[in-house]
């Protein structure tokens, strides 16, 4: 279970460049939701998952992973719970190294380093199935370097190396926004596949409602660094494109009413 606790974080305080990223998110996960996290451009989406991943000191509030105190964690101890893939097919792979290395370091996520022996001929044997498992033409090339490889080749191995040992928390966050519609929907079932099959708990950050409609049981919609919605199970059984974009409208009518509120506070004072 992950708990987000009153968790508030402000870029650039004090400065002219202030933002307030997350303004008190308070959220619980459990185990084995697969969670879709919506909301508009800088409504702090990626703040949510990298305050999570440790990326950064938060200002305020706790972060708790199956009772595991993670809030002053650094960031490479939690990456032994914590799988994440990113929207850049470019990060999180070594380029220059092969498939098969890379694959080898994932699979030593979390181990000493006494223990993690050069790769043997039984582990790399054991790589050439999920690699297959993939579709994406890729368990002839495993010692091919993974620079040379497409987006979504990347995104899919990835992926699979984010998951090789199983994570307590997966965060993705737009993994598919920078490939194209077909690569994008592959890489869609495969995550589908990998979530449903080690029931993962995750987080999926994405600007298709569409993609938020058919997968997974439950949405997050945050809006000005809050989480403004949270439909559960239940209610997202039901829930279609259309009504998730009603949901962004009222949104969208509140911030406005809250603005003419500003407006008229703002008058009598003048
Ligand atoms: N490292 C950072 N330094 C300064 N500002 C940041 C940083 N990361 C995010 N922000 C700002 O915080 C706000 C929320 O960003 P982000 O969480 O990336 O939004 P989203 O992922 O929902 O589009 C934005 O205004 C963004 O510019
Ligand atoms: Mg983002």
């Amino acid at each position: 279970m992950l708990k987000i606790e009153g968790v508030y974080k402000t870029f650039n305080p004090g400065s002219a460049n202030e933002v307030r990223a997350l303004r008190g998110v308070s959220v619980t996960i459990n185990p084995g939701d697969f969670v879709c996290v919506l909301g508009t451009n800088g409504s702090g989406k990626s703040t949510m998952l990298n305050a999570v991943a440790g990326a950064f000191p938060i200002d305020r509030g706790q972060i708790t992973l199956h009772n595991t105190d993670l809030t002053k964690m650094p960031e490479h101890k939690r990456a032994r719970y914590i799988g994440r893939v990113f929207q850049n097919p470019f990060s999180g792979t070594a380029p220059d190294m092969s498939i098969a290395e890379n694959i080898a370091l994932a699979a030593r996520r979390g181990m000493k380093r006494g223990l993690s022996s050069a790769l043997s001929v039984k582990k790399r044997a054991q790589f050439t199935e999920p690699v297959r498992q993939l579709n994406m033409d890729l368990e002839g090339r495993l010692d091919n370097p993974i620079g040379k490889l497409s987006g979504g080749q990347r995104q899919a191995l990835t992926l699979l190396m984010a998951t090789w040992i199983k994570p307590q928390l997966l965060l993705l966050d737009e993994h598919t926004a920078a490939l194209d519609p077909k690569t994008a929907a592959r890489v869609i079932e495969l995550t589908k596949q990998i979530v449903e099959k080690d029931r993962l708990t995750t987080l999926m950050v994405t600007h298709s409602m569409q993609q938020a409609v058919n997968l997974g049981n439950r949405i997050l919609m945050l809006h000005n660094g809050k989480i403004a919605y949270d439909l559960k199970e239940s209610d997202k059984k039901h829930i279609r494109v259309n009504d998730l974009l009603a949901l962004f409208d009222e949104i969208r009518r509140k911030d406005q009413m809250d603005e003419s509120v500003a407006q008229m506070i703002k008058k009598q004072y003048i």
